[in-house]
This record gives structure tokens, sequence and C-alpha cells, in this order.
């Protein structure tokens, strides 16, 4: 446990056991949101600094109806999540990465944003006073959410008067519904997730609703997600309605490169390392889409997600299944991942953060 205890306000919940958990079926976790006992706001009115921010009960928010967020979608949100250990203590994966990208994202969308300290202060408090939501070693982690947002009112167009940082936190399990089986993806070719000088390679929240289309017209086909083309080309890959995607040819790894609608994926950069570390040679590169349809082996990766294999690629009328083999490349990175943030693994680069 850190200093973030000792200065917990009075909101802290009473004292509990490593323990003490709520009353989940931690067995059956997916992604839905099941709220937690505590969120934690912290809020500024000058552009520039933040006051100090509080935990109170997780509960609905009050907000103008001409807050920005609301009007204009100035807002950005992050993930992350808390992990319990076999063996004792609670953990976190690189949450000033988290607090970094928001950053950028703020200065893009032209709000203030919380220094990495406060940022990583605040989500952990909202980890501790949340601890019994924490599942169980290997049963999933606890999901913390991270909001920023033009809070304030504005009528003409223009940068919001007001910004609310809040955090909320949920346990989860697999992202998917197909739980760890591999992922059927459809190649969309007349949606694009985000454009040339746009904000895809932030997290702001104006990426997310206009997948929603693509996503619910390649659900309700079978397949489980979707996989996103350059809006210029047309043909180079970008990411997934949630995650960002890898393939590996002839042992190779390759993912999309960072050319500003792509988000830069925490677990993505974490990948990289890794593959690197292992020896694997990997490629930030443009992938066209035939080299998708051609390749080995492809998976995903996200906070959420974590490391996902791919069964199938749908585009256009042509289908193609990969090997699924013992071998795979994303067991052997996910595996590595998974055993840093459980401590069974090197944690060479310093990645978790005890709480
Ligand atoms: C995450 O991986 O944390 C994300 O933000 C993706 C989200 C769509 C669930």
């Amino acid at each position: 446990a850190t200093q973030a205890t000792a200065s917990l306000n009075s909101c802290e919940p009473s004292s509990l056991s490593g323990e003490e958990y709520a009353d989940v079926d931690w067995n059956n976790l997916g992604f839905g949101l099941m709220p937690s006992d505590y969120m934690y706001t912290m809020k500024c009115s000058d552009y520039e600094n933040f006051e100090q921010g509080k935990l109170s009960r997780y509960g609905n928010i009050e907000m103008s109806p001409s807050a920005g967020v609301l009007n204009y979608g100035q807002g950005l949100f992050e993930g992350t999540k808390v992990y319990r250990r076999a063996e004792g203590g609670l953990f976190l994966f690189r949450p000033e990465q988290n607090a970094m990208r928001m950053q950028i994202g703020a200065e893009r969308m032209c709000m203030p944003a919380p220094s990495v300290e406060q940022f990583v202060d605040a989500v952990k408090h909202t980890a501790l006073a949340n601890r019994r939501w924490i599942p169980p070693p290997g049963k999933g982690s606890l999901y913390i959410r991270p909001l920023l947002m033009g809070s304030g009112p504005i009528l003409g167009l223009g940068p919001a008067p007001e910004y609310t940082f809040l955090i909320y936190a949920s346990p989860v399990g697999n992202y998917f519904k197909e739980g760890t089986a591999p992922l059927n993806l459809y190649v969309e070719d007349e949606f694009f997730r985000s454009s040339h000088g746009g904000v895809g390679g932030v997290k702001s929240i104006t990426n997310y609703a206009p997948v929603l289309k693509a996503q619910g017209r390649a659900r309700s086909r079978g397949f489980s997600d979707v996989l996103y083309l350059n809006s210029v080309d047309k043909r180079n890959l970008e990411e997934a309605s949630s995650c960002n995607i890898f393939i590996v040819k002839d042992g190779v790894i390759s993912t999309p490169i960072q050319n500003g609608s792509i988000l830069e994926g925490i677990t993505r950069k974490s990948i990289i390392d890794i593959a690197r570390d292992l020896g694997y040679q990997v490629e930030e590169r443009s992938i066209p889409v035939d080299d998708l349809m051609d390749a080995d082996e492809v998976f995903c990766s996200g906070t959420a997600v974590g490391v996902a294999p791919v069964g199938s690629i749908t585009y256009q009328n042509k289908s193609v299944q990969y090997k699924m083999d013992a071998e795979l490349v994303s067991r052997r990175l996910s595996s590595t991942l998974t055993g840093i943030y459980r401590g069974s693994v090197e944690d060479k680069w310093g990645w978790v953060v005890e709480i």
C-alpha cells in the first residue's frame, strides 16, 4: 500500500482486509458494467489547475444541459486495470502511460489535463476505495475508467469554461463474449473509424459512437468485431473498434504504423517491447489488407481486450481461417504479459506499480 491510503478523505470506506470481497459471481465476469462503491472527481475552472480531488459514492452526476461534452463532444476517456496477485498485493500496469496519453488527447481537444501525478494518485485512490471489487487472482481485474470532459456550459462552439476529471471502476473478465476463443473479424470498407488530421490517434469519446453502426451490422452477421481501413487509401489496416491489430508472417510480427489515426495502445507498445525482447522482428508499417489475408497469424491487443487471437477474417466476399496451433506467437506474448501482471515473469521494464 502507498501514501495514497493515508490521504484518502472522509469518504474512505471502512478499512477492509485484502480478503474481503463484494458479493459477485467471480467465475462469470464479462465486460458488463458492475458499478463499484466509489468514484473520484476533480474539477478545473481556470483552464489550468485542477482542484483537490475527492471520492464520493458512485452515482449519477449533475451537469448543465449546455455542457461542452454533451453538446460538442469535448471529452476523452482512458482505461486501465488493477490486478490482485496470488501472493497478495494490488498492481496497476503502466498507469503513467494513461496519464500521458490523456494529456496528449487533452491538448488536441483543447482541454486542461491532470498532471501525471494527479492522474496516477486518483487512480490509486479509486482502486483502494473499491478494493473489495477487485477480483480474486486469476478471475479478472478491476477496470478503471478515467474520463475528462468539458462539463461547463457553452452555447457557441468553443472550449467549455469548466472541466471535470472523473474516475469510476467496474470488475471485468473477458471483453468479448467469445471469452478466450478466437475472434472472427469483418473488414469494413464502407465506414471508417477516423480521418486524416482527425482525432483517431487520441482517446476522444467521439471516436467510439461512430463505429457502432458498423459494429452492430457485423455482430448481427455473427462477427466478433470490425477491422477498419485507412480512410485515405482505403487499403491499409488501422485497428478494430476497441483494440489494435497485429499480424504474423514467417515469424515476423507487424502492426500498423502510428499515423495520427491509430490509437497509441499501451498494450500495443508493451507487446512490441516484449516481442523484441523475446527475439522477434517487429515492424511498425503500413499493412495492406492483402497482407492480412495472407498472414500466418493475427491477433488483437488492448487494455480491455488483452491479447486476443483472431480465428478468421472476412473482407468483401472472401474469408480466411488462421491455424490455431499450440505454437501461436500471440499465446507466447500473452502469457509473458500476464506473467508480468501476476509477478511470475520478471518485470524488467518496471511496468507494474504496486498500490
Ligand atoms: C480499453 O481497451 O480500455 C478501451 O478503452 C476500449 C474500450 C472500447 C472498451
